[in-house]
């Protein structure tokens, strides 16, 4: 499985040019991005990088990548990142992880999203294998979770008693849907209008190459 993972992640980096500004995503596959960036850099590419999680910006310092913020630097030539599912149109699920929020906040001022994943995370329908994450304010969570179980799921909060703390202090509540998501774009609407949800783990429309690995090699899939 991590050959695989490697596999997508170092093909991914072969994107990444000299002078670029490049997003740094979160996850065990995301990690071989990231070693693979470093020793770009060691060969003297002149990379930023702004990293989407504490975890991917200790290892980016570690392997002595500059850093930035978004503030610093804008717009992103290149961001790539893992994901927990990816259906055919591209659209994807992220966030088990835990780092959901700023995942997407980098995905957003990135010109080119590229995601790496290994052959199990390529679905028919959003939300059969992996629950949806989604980050809330702490503030009333139960509340939050009614309301968004009355979109026709169940909520499950991410540590139960002891509630798992996103990089933002927030909590995650995992959605399962019983049969997949019907409307991925109209579920983002719904979720996006309760008051406490943050953000969600559908990325819709956002990336440009999808790099899967499979034992019997590469395939890109790509937004057209
Ligand atoms: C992190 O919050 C996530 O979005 C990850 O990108 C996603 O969970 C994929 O992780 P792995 O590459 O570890 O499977």
């Amino acid at each position: 499985m991590s050959d695989k993972k490697r596999l997508a992640a170092e093909k991914a980096v072969e994107l990444v040019q000299d002078g670029m500004k490049v997003g740094l995503g979160t996850g065990s596959t995301a990690y071989f991005a990231i070693e693979a960036i470093g020793r770009l850099v060691k060969n003297g590419y002149k990379i930023v990088a702004v990293p989407t999680s504490v975890a991917s910006e200790k290892q980016a310092r570690e392997l002595g990548i500059p850093l930035a913020t978004l503030e610093e630097v804008g717009t992103l030539d290149i961001t790539i990142d893992g994901a927990d599912e990816v259906d055919a149109n591209l659209d994807l699920i992220k966030g088990m992880g835990g780092a959901l929020l700023r995942e997407k906040i980098v995905a957003h001022s990135t010109r080119m999203e590229v995601i790496v994943v290994d052959d199990s995370k390529i679905v028919p329908k959003l939300g059969t294998k992996f629950p949806l994450p989604v980050e809330v304010v702490p503030f009333s969570y139960g509340r939050t979770r009614s309301y968004m179980e009355e979109l026709g799921c169940r909520a499950e909060l991410r540590g139960g008693d002891t509630p798992f703390v996103t990089d933002n202090g927030n909590y995650i509540y995992h959605l399962h849907f019983e049969r997949g998501i019907k409307d991925p774009y109209d579920l983002q609407r719904r979720l996006k209008e309760i008051p406490g949800v943050v953000e969600t783990g559908l990325f819709l429309n956002m990336a440009k190459k999808v790099i899967v690995a499979s034992t019997s090699g590469i395939r890109v899939m790509e937004r057209v």
